[in-house]
């Protein structure tokens, strides 16, 4: 057990970075946002954003000798963990008078973050446009459209390429102007990772009344990793650990292992909303506060998709099975007796016509890795 976790964990080789950690988030930030109301009463759609279930996962537990604990972020409004950053990403530009009554929010996004502006954008009476490669599903498009959004796919080329999805966000922003438009630009606007240095961060040190030893997730603007990290590094004074999980394709792991060295990208995984080929603006203040990172294989994430819906009954996305691949190694890696906690970003409604199709996952040479008696749940062709 213990050869099996040291394979692939690595204590963080990068800690110069690490910036110094603020006053107690309790103390008042230089924007203050409100978000929800006494009495459980959500003021409207972006009230009941946040303050999910910690949700113990039992088999996991029983097998590590630990507590294994998801933060259910599926059972926000708009079905993900980017609800949170979304609202953030808006009620700053508000509070820093870049958005006023009907303006528009420009993002560049291809999944959950864009759905997560539409539900805020048209409780909160704005525009949304948002631009994304055109290698996109249509389903993606269409549900893009019927919450409102006015969706541009343009040709999926590299960042650094100017027409690239972000740019042209970005563009499109500068064209309406300053005062009528704002790119929300969730990768590099620090206003997301606050998301979670002021809620998510939080609900899991109350709801686990501090008896935490491990956070660990996946990134993809790493507003998440970064946030979360920040918040229990600081109310813990340093005692709970981070890890950084990384999906195949992703630079960050050999990143952190090479003691800041940047690769190429190189190959990919079915994980969508995760994997990264550089430091974000969300991450590069807290990278240093972390403890390690870890690899997960897709085998290891596919196969944690079944097993989580048959043994725990969560139907879950794969960057959030992949999250628990990590919770459980991280678990093992401390040994018997320790709390860990995830994020259950998403559910796996809007993969399952690839995550429970046996042509898909023949296709991926990913269907060895559901186990043998879990393949009744392969139900579609
Ligand atoms: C399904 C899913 N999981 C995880 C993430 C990663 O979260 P973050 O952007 O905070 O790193 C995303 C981001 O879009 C996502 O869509």
């Amino acid at each position: 057990m213990f050869r099996h976790s040291v394979r692939r964990f690595a204590t963080t080789a990068v800690r110069r970075n690490a910036a110094p950690i603020p006053a107690p988030a309790n103390a008042p930030s230089a924007v203050t946002i409100n978000v929800s109301t006494a009495q459980g009463v959500a003021k409207g759609l972006t009230g009941a954003i946040g303050n999910t279930p910690l949700i113990r996962l039992n088999k996991l537990s029983a097998e590590t000798g630990c507590e294994i604990l998801g933060k259910a972020e599926f059972m926000n409004p708009g079905g993900s963990i980017k609800d949170r950053a979304a609202l953030y990403v808006v009620l700053d530009a508000e509070e820093r008078g870049l958005l006023s009554p009907g303006g528009t929010v420009i993002e560049g996004t291809a999944g959950n973050t864009g759905i997560g502006l539409a539900h805020v954008c048209r409780s909160r009476g704005y525009q949304l446009v948002i631009y994304m490669p055109n290698t996109q599903s249509q389903g993606k498009i269409d549900l893009l459209r019927l919450l409102g959004a006015e969706v541009h796919p343009v040709p999926a080329v590299a960042f650094d390429h100017p027409d690239n999805y972000n740019h042209q966000a970005r563009r499109h922003a500068e064209r309406l102007g300053a005062g009528r438009a704002v790119w929300t630009n969730q990768f590099d606007n620090t206003a997301n990772r606050r998301a979670h240095i002021e809620t998510t961060g939080p609900e899991l040190w109350a709801q686990t009344g501090g008896k935490l030893d491990a956070f660990t997730c996946a990134t993809g603007t790493a507003g998440t990793l970064a946030g979360v990290t920040r918040f229990l590094k600081e109310a813990s004074g340093g005692r709970v650990r981070s890890y950084l999980a990384d999906p195949p394709g992703s630079v960050l792991h050999s990143y952190i292992q090479s003691g800041g060295r940047l690769r190429e990208r190189a190959g990919g995984s079915i994980t969508e909303g995760i994997g990264q080929g550089r430091v974000t603006d969300n991450l590069a203040p807290d990278l240093g506060l972390l403890d390690g990172s870890l690899h997960v294989p897709d085998e290891e994430s596919v196969a944690m998709v079944y097993r989580c819906l048959d043994e725990e009954g969560l139907y879950l996305g794969a960057s959030s099975a992949l999250n628990v691949v990590a919770a459980r190694d991280v678990a093992r890696k401390l040994g018997p007796g320790h709390t860990v906690a995830t994020v259950l970003c998403d559910g796996a409604y809007r993969y399952a016509d690839r995550l429970f199709s046996r042509k898909w996952l023949e296709a991926k040479g990913l269907l060895a890795a559901v186990p043998k008696h879990l393949e009744r749940y392969i139900v579609l062709p």
